[in-house]
């Protein structure tokens, strides 16, 4: 058996092929068109590894995919390819229509046509797994419910609401054309791999490094944050056992405001990593808000649980302590991705 993964080069598709692979001996034919976020150092514990194959491709190239599916004959999708970063998607949301978009759908018409002239057992048993995010819901005030499968959807900003756009798309594949689709909405993720131009591998290099820690704003936005093997694991569970057509919100009941989040990092690099020059909160500097900015996330997970049974396994104090610890223990990898584009960006986004 086989699974088409779309993105597996990224933060959380590399995460979950890496995850995988340490539970399964199920091939992974990985597509990505390695972006500035995607990186084969992720995967280099693969290499040599018959189970991993990894093809360098646009989710919107419709004849790449009709390829891989009648070579590889997998029995499931797992879509991660997206453009993925808010601050981007304001100055730049031309990729994000693209990838987000024309992606999921070209991903969908592909995969309508591979699916549809499979065996019964086969096509019942098949399924399009899309990862989606909280943020398509839009923006919570202090006291109101987290977000429920239920919500409407209320997408702020370019990246929301392309990736709402590629949730109503698999949704009308499902309803249309009865293709067997799961969804999943996650939160804010953290852990390995995390491009450091996202919130806490940006504060954890730059503190290494002794400069400034951008909060945005006041800093009391709200996200929910989930180890990144979490949510491995919720994807494993609903592609094992969600049902088709059906949506699953997936988070990790940690509710944090970012200067929270940004305290503890430092924190955490006080006792592992201590600066001479003092504590590493002294490098904490208020900047401009991002424009629309979201103020509040959080997840009802009750459904998957319910229903799947699933739950977090890392708390936020053990998976915050990993992630630092592993930024710590891979500076090579930190240099690499810090490429002349990763420092354009910064200057682009951050000024001198
Ligand atoms: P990422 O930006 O780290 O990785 C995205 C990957 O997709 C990269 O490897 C990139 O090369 C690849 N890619 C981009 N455009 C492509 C294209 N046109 N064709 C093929 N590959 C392409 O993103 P991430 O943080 O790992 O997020 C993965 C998915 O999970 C996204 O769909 C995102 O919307 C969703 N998500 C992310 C989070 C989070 O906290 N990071 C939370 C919930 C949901
Ligand atoms: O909620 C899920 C989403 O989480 C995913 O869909 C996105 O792909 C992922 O990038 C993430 O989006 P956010 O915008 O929440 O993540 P980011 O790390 O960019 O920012 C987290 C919070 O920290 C947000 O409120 C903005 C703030 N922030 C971010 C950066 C980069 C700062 O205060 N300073 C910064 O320099």
């Amino acid at each position: 058996m086989t699974l088409l993964v779309t993105g597996g080069a990224g933060f959380i598709g590399s995460n979950f092929v890496l995850d995988w692979l340490r539970q399964s001996d199920e091939k992974i034919i990985n597509l990505d068109a390695l972006t500035y976020a995607g990186n084969l150092e992720n995967l280099a514990s693969l290499q040599g590894d018959a189970r991993h194959v990894f093809v360098q491709g646009d989710v919107c190239d419709r004849a790449l995919i009709d390829k891989l599916l009648a070579e590889h004959r997998p029995r499931a999708i797992v879509h991660f390819a997206a453009e993925s970063h808010v601050d981007r998607s304001i100055s730049g949301p031309g990729a994000f229509m693209r990838t987000n978009i024309e992606g999921t759908y070209t991903l969908l018409e592909a995969a309508r046509a591979y699916w549809n002239p499979l065996p019964e057992a086969d096509k019942a048993a098949f399924r399009f797994h899309h990862v989606s995010t909280d943020e398509v819901y839009g923006s919570l005030a202090k006291d109101d419910p987290a977000f429920a499968e239920t919500k409407t959807y209320e997408p702020n900003s370019p990246y929301s609401a392309s990736k709402a756009a590629s949730d109503h798309l698999v949704r009308a594949w499902h309803h249309t054309y009865g293709l067997p689709v799961l969804t999943t909405n996650c939160s804010n993720n953290y852990g390995p791999y995390h491009f450091p131009e996202k919130l806490i591998p940006l504060m954890i290099v730059n503190a290494l490094a002794g400069k400034a820690l951008p909060v945005y704003g006041d800093g009391q936005q709200i996200r929910d944050w989930l180890y990144v093997t979490d949510h491995a694991s919720a994807i494993r569970a609903v592609l094992a056992g969600g049902k088709p057509g059906e949506v699953y919100n997936v988070g990790g009941w940690n509710e944090k405001a970012n200067i929270d989040i940004v305290k503890t990092v430092c924190a955490l690099l006080d006792e592992l990593r201590p600066d001479p020059a003092g504590p590493y909160a002294r490098l904490i500097t208020y900047v401009t808000d991002r424009p629309g900015h979201d103020r509040r996330y959080a997840i009802d997970a009750r459904k998957i649980e319910r229903e799947l049974g699933w739950r977090p396994a890392e708390t936020f104090d053990t998976g915050i302590r990993k992630t630092v610890q592993w930024y710590l223990d891979h500076p090579d990898w930190v240099q690499h991705v810090q490429s002349g584009s990763y420092r354009d960006w910064v200057s682009k986004q951050y000024g001198a």
